[in-house]
């Protein structure tokens, strides 16, 4: 019986890495207007405009050498002490490992006329209010932060909502669309903040023209481009500018408008999020827009898009890329995802990469074999794992 207590053993392993995928590994559904942060590996998310995800905190898992925009791993964290929606969060804390969410809602959803911060602390996974010195900011929304904290108000640009704001790596930001209560503003003048000096100055980009636009977003690239994608545009029609980029490298700035190219391209966004992990821009969820027009709100995106910023191309997979290191051993998650996955068709490449998938597959194979061979008991086992994997293959 020495044979058959081992595949027992594989089994039973498999089946509690199935069985803890359970919590994890779950498709989060569409959202929009949420907030993102990445801490390592982990890409986090916060909240919504759509009422049932409004105090969520999911993340996920990108891993270059995994991340797979077919398969994300998502996982579900401690939910956020209130909702959360058309505000902002950015990365802090002495090991850059905490998260602030500055919210104009407190804890009992109550409409507060000051800015409340909540930080959460990824590695305890606990939130807590921080006590805050200084004259609290009134509060807002549909406005981005960045981490500075020395703010003035010296000729501050007009105001404007559903902007972006980027930090450059020299201390600028950069005040990107938004729309105005009064009058355009023009893609091509961007008023930046030096947190060097506390000062303003406006920026006049040349190169391609660019619709006016709001509720785009907008990511620094490991070479110095800002890389805006989707958002409303408010003096045309036109589609087609849906992915550009400004070079910050030279003096003026200058835009570039950038084609679709690849395999796994997003729809047109507004209200997404967008993030950069290595040379990789990560988009995630927002309205799906038709016709330029924010109709139906309930056309929401529930998936990920993978850009590869060095030569704007959309990708299913950051690690096809031989300049990213190529997969290795499994870890329980990624094995969790492959197994939890209920997606229609597994790549035979992918999991012959994964050798413990393999080495499972094989000792399914061989149970089944010793098992029909030898006895006709605990079928169902095998025929529920077995049908899991003959889809796969
Ligand atoms: C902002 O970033 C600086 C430099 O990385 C860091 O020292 C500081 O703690 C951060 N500020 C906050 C509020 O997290
Ligand atoms: C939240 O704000 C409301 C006012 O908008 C106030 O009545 C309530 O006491 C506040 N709750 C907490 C927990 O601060
Ligand atoms: C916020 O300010 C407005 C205008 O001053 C005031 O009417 C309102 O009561 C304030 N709300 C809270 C929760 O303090
Ligand atoms: C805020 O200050 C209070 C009292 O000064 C203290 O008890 C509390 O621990 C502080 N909270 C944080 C998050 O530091
Ligand atoms: C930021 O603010 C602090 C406190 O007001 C001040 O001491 C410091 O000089 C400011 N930093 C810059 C770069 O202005
Ligand atoms: C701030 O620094 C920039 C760049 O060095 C400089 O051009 C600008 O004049 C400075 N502004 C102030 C108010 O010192
Ligand atoms: C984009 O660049 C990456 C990295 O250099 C390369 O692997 C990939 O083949 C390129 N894609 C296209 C379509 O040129
Ligand atoms: C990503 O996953 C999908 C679905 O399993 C698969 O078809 C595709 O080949 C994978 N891409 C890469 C580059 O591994």
């Amino acid at each position: 019986m020495g044979p058959f207590k081992n595949y027992i053993f594989l089994w039973l392993t498999i089946i509690l890495v199935w069985t803890s995928a359970g919590s994890d590994g779950f498709k989060p559904p569409g959202r929009f207007r949420e907030s993102s942060a990445l801490v390592g590996n982990r890409l986090y998310f916060f909240g919504s405009q759509n009422t049932a995800q409004q105090r969520d905190n999911i993340y996920l898992d990108v891993t270059l050498s995994t991340l797979n925009a077919t398969i994300p791993s998502w996982f579900m964290s401690n939910s956020i002490p209130a909702n959360f929606l058309l505000a902002s969060s950015w990365v802090g804390g002495p090991n850059k490992n905490t998260i602030y969410l500055l919210n104009h809602l407190n804890t009992s959803n109550g409409d507060s006329n000051n800015t409340v911060v909540y930080s959460f602390d990824t590695v305890t996974t606990t939130w807590s209010t921080p006590n805050i010195s200084g004259q609290i900011p009134l509060s807002r929304q549909q406005f981005q932060a960045v981490n500075d904290t020395n703010g003035s108000n010296v000729n501050a640009p007009t105001p404007r909502i559903d902007f972006t704001a980027t930090l450059l790596n020299n201390g600028l930001i950069l005040y990107i669309g938004g729309v105005a209560g009064v009058g355009t503003i023009y893609m091509s003048e961007i008023p930046t903040y030096n947190t060097n000096n506390n000062s303003w100055n406006t920026m006049f980009a040349t190169g391609d023209t660019l619709n006016s636009r709001s509720c785009h977003t907008a990511v620094l690239s490991p070479d110095g481009h800002v890389i805006i994608y989707g958002g409303v545009i408010s003096d045309s029609t036109d589609q087609s500018q849906v992915l550009a980029s400004l070079d910050t490298t030279v003096n003026p700035y200058k835009w570039s408008i950038k084609p679709i190219i690849g395999s796994n391209s997003p729809p047109s966004l507004s209200y997404h999020s967008s993030d950069i992990v290595g040379a990789f821009m990560i988009l995630a969820f927002g309205v799906m827009m038709a016709d330029n027009s924010f109709n139906n709100l309930n056309n929401l995106n529930s998936k990920i898009y993978l850009l590869d910023t060095r030569n704007y191309t959309w990708v299913t997979s950051t690690s096809t890329s031989p300049n990213s290191p190529h997969p290795q051993n499994p870890t329980v998650t990624q094995i969790q995802t492959v197994i939890a996955s209920n997606s229609d068709s597994l790549s035979t490449g992918a999991i012959v990469t994964i050798p413990l998938v393999l080495i499972a597959v094989l000792a399914i194979a061989g149970f089944i074999g010793y098992w029909f061979y030898k006895k006709k008991k605990q079928n169902d086992i095998i025929r529920i794992a077995g049908s899991k994997f003959d889809g796969s293959m």
